[in-house]
């Protein structure tokens, strides 16, 4: 018999509950396209359709926050075509959204630098956050051009102009001074990041937030990543134990 006895059921970690916040980063679209010998363009079509299905299913799960990698800060590394051609598939999809999502009540937030997007890209996004403000079922964050450094680095700016100001003085800055400056403050942190695609890193994905998230990562590409990975990924975090540096 093992030497570790098992946990009884009531004893269940805290962690047992839903996640209130996932995030996940699709990542794995072009190694998909890749395996079917397809242009990474239909890999890219296929991951747009399935951010669509995996919406709706992890607001119907119960989740409050959702937040979904989309674009990174670093992507603009790659070929300008295929810069243009995920920047075509958010202006249709965010076009359906607008549509789509009422029926599911949910709200859509974003976070990034997304004024380096073409303007009917940007005036896309104000009028997708404008028509959703109000709806109190799950929250979307669609994280577009966004960097956990560039996020840290505008909230230092946003910081030192109030100390310059003489609003603050350095030692009054705390650690919530700073989650207070991030793109979305009034949001819990993630509970649960998921990853699918094989890759074992964050890639610049929320990195002040993530100081006590449980991380998931899972060998399927995003446009084969379904709701029964989804579940999969959410009994994954239910086994686990949530310490945050205390003892249980
Ligand atoms: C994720 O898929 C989409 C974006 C980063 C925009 P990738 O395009 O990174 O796919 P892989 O990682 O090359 O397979
Ligand atoms: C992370 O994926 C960004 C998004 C999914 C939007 P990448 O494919 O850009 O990350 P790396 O290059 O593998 O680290
Ligand atoms: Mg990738």
């Amino acid at each position: 018999m093992s030497i570790f006895k098992r946990k009884k059921a009531k004893e269940q970690p805290e962690s047992a509950a839903l996640p209130q916040h996932v995030a996940l980063i699709m990542d794995g679209n072009g190694r998909w396209a890749k395996k079917r010998g397809l242009p990474r363009s239909a890999g890219h079509r296929a991951g747009a359709e399935n951010f669509k299905k995996i919406v709706r299913y992890a607001s119907a799960r119960g989740i409050r926050y959702l937040s979904v990698y989309a674009f990174s800060t670093e992507n603009w590394n790659r070929p300008q075509e295929e810069v243009s051609t995920l920047i075509s598939l958010f202006i249709q999809y965010l076009d359906e959204a607008l549509r789509d999502f009422v029926g599911e009540n949910i709200r859509v937030r974003f976070m990034g630098e997304t004024d380096r997007f073409p303007q009917d890209l940007q005036d896309l996004i104000a009028r997708v956050e404008e028509t959703s403000h109000d709806r109190t079922g799950m929250t979307l964050n669609v994280c577009l051009n966004y960097g956990g450094r560039c996020e840290l680095k505008d909230a230092m700016q946003k910081i030192a102009r109030r100390v310059q100001s003489g609003e603050l003085v350095p030692e009054q800055i705390t650690e919530q001074t700073i989650s207070d400056s991030l793109y979305c403050p009034d949001e819990p942190d993630p509970d649960l990041i998921v990853r699918p695609s094989g890759e074992l890193r964050l890639s610049n994905f929320l990195l002040w937030q993530s100081a006590y998230s449980e991380l998931v990562f899972m060998d399927v590409l995003w446009p084969d990543f379904g709701p029964e990975q989804f579940d999969e990924a959410i009994a994954e975090y239910q086994k686990r134990s949530r310490r945050f540096g205390a003892i249980r």
